[in-house]
């Protein structure tokens, strides 16, 4: 059996009835608005985050999930949707999951309206039905990837990221949603467990730091993933595997680099030689390796879980992250 049939076997259930879900809590009257709804739930992606909401969920309540469980993966979900059709207008992108990018097929005005569309059916999912204490969670998370985006931007103009930096920006556009899933996981069956809601959002924030790593090493490879690689440099996004040879050049290769990126980043020859540069640095193994701290850091949160189907699947989910092909 594959690794992803193994991790959803003791989540088929919910997982299929998550779909159904999802799909319908898109529905509008604007029939441009049905009609790229539809085009993005059939070009659905890996559902980690969905996946980690219901493993976590069914590790701590023994096997039951509630109604608050499916609106929650739902909701992160559609955020989740929303945050992707969002960050293709801001990074210029055109594919996602291996098809033509909301922005590439309607343009950037409709992308950007379809994106808060989806936030706020998103939002309204949480409010219709009073789950306050997930809507905080979710809202957090929705603040926290807006100011990653920001920062990250803020640092690409200036060229001057540091590692530490990088680190506040991944865990602010990537993990915090990744941290939500498995708090909101928990606190959706055992609200008043402050203390394993918090274990799960900090296993959650580990593990989700380590999933960027990840698609940031997946921009220095060939592909194929579904999406373009090699944009980063493009877009003068500097990742660690950069950030890592930057510092341990001479002066005289950084002032290359950084040349290179800041004036040279569209011409193809130039980025290639500068990925060239990075993997000659051991940029992509230091990242590796720190991936892999972060991934051991989080597996030692889910320690004191009692053994059960769902521990196992939701460590099986740790270790795909890193291991994943796309
Ligand atoms: C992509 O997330 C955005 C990042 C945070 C890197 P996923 O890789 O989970 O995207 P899909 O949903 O599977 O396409
Ligand atoms: C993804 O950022 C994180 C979001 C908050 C959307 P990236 O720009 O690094 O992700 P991909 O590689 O396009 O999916
Ligand atoms: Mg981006
Ligand atoms: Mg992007």
């Amino acid at each position: 059996m594959k690794i992803v049939e193994q991790i959803k076997e003791p989540i088929n259930t919910e997982m299929k009835l998550f779909e159904e879900k999802f799909r319908n809590s898109m529905n509008s009257q604007v029939a441009l608005l049905n009609r790229i709804t539809h085009y993005l739930v059939n070009r659905k992606g890996k559902q980690m985050r969905p996946m980690f909401v219901f493993l976590t969920a069914k590790m701590i309540s023994n096997g039951t999930v509630n109604e608050r469980t499916y609106r929650g993966a739902a909701v992160i979900e559609l955020i989740h949707t929303a945050t992707l059709v969002h960050d293709d207008v801001v990074d210029d992108s055109n594919k996602r999951r291996g098809f033509f990018s909301i922005n590439a097929l309607w343009k950037n005005k409709i992308a950007v309206l379809v994106g808060d569309f989806l936030l706020s059916k998103g939002l309204l999912l949480s409010i219709d039905n009073n789950d306050f204490d997930l809507l905080k969670i979710i809202s957090v998370a929705v603040r926290e990837m807006s100011e990653g985006e920001l920062l990250q931007i803020e640092k690409a103009r200036r060229l001057d990221i540091t590692e530490d930096v990088y680190y506040e920006i991944i865990r602010q556009k990537t993990a915090t949603l990744i941290a939500a899933c498995c708090s909101l996981g928990a606190c959706a069956v055992q609200p008043d467990d402050k203390d394993v809601v918090e274990r799960m959002r900090k296993f959650g924030e580990l593990i989700g730091m380590a999933f960027q790593i990840k698609d940031d090493l997946f921009d220095y490879t060939d592909g194929p993933i579904g999406k373009p690689t090699g944009i980063d440099i493009k877009e003068q996004k500097m990742t660690l595997p950069l950030i890592y040879a930057l510092n341990n050049c001479t002066g005289k290769e950084k002032a290359w680099v950084i040349n290179a990126v800041k004036n040279h980043n569209k011409d193809k020859k130039r980025v290639k030689e500068v990925i060239e540069f990075v993997k000659e640095k051991g940029g992509l193994q230091y990242a590796e390796d720190k991936m892999m701290a972060f991934q051991k850091e989080a597996l030692l949160l889910l320690q004191d879980f009692p053994e059960s189907t769902y521990k196992d699947a939701l460590i099986l989910m740790v270790n795909y992250v890193i291991e994943r092909k796309k």
